[in-house]
């Protein structure tokens, strides 16, 4: 079994997108009963919450569902899962805080990490908390191809 946790700032915006659009991938290829997928926020402010509706709304149309509730990220994930995977280096800062002795900092990486060619220009993975209908669906892009890149990794030498 290979775990894998998807990490952002609210944990109702980008990884709860993230885990969705990997956990279709997996089933797609019929791999989900390979993996655990799960994804988290650094901080708490949306816990208990579904995702955000524009996410959810942006998904449908890919025909991609984000069943997701927020919760956030704590110190015994680095125990429960194998990779995780952060939006942004503020999400790499804080959850690295959390792991003072560096013991698992190997499995930690950012999903940009991963992009394409054509997404080479990004760095991270942009908040579209604050911006308008257009970051949902770049973030989307970006997610799915990252993700796909990332589910080849993690099958072979990751
Ligand atoms: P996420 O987006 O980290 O992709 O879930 C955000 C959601 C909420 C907030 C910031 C970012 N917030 O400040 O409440």
């Amino acid at each position: 079994m290979t775990r894998v946790l998807f990490v952002c700032l609210g944990n109702i915006c980008r990884s709860p997108a993230a885990e969705a659009v990997f956990l279709r991938m997996l089933k797609e290829q019929g791999l989900e009963n390979q993996f655990v997928v799960d994804s988290a926020g650094t901080s708490g402010y949306h816990d208990g919450e579904k995702a955000d509706s524009r996410m959810i709304e942006q998904a449908s149309t890919r025909g991609i569902e984000v069943p997701s509730i927020s919760r956030q990220f704590t110190a015994k994930d680095f125990r429960e899962f194998d990779h995780i995977i952060v939006m942004d280096d503020s999400n790499y800062k804080n959850v690295v805080a959390l792991d003072p002795k560096g013991q698992y900092e190997s499995k930690v990486s950012k999903l940009t990490d991963y992009a394409s060619e054509k997404y080479q220009g990004f760095d991270h993975v942009p908040d579209p908390y604050f911006g308008g209908e257009e970051g949902f669906d770049l973030v989307l892009d970006l997610l799915e191809d990252c993700c796909a890149n990332l589910l080849n990794k993690v099958r072979g030498t990751f």
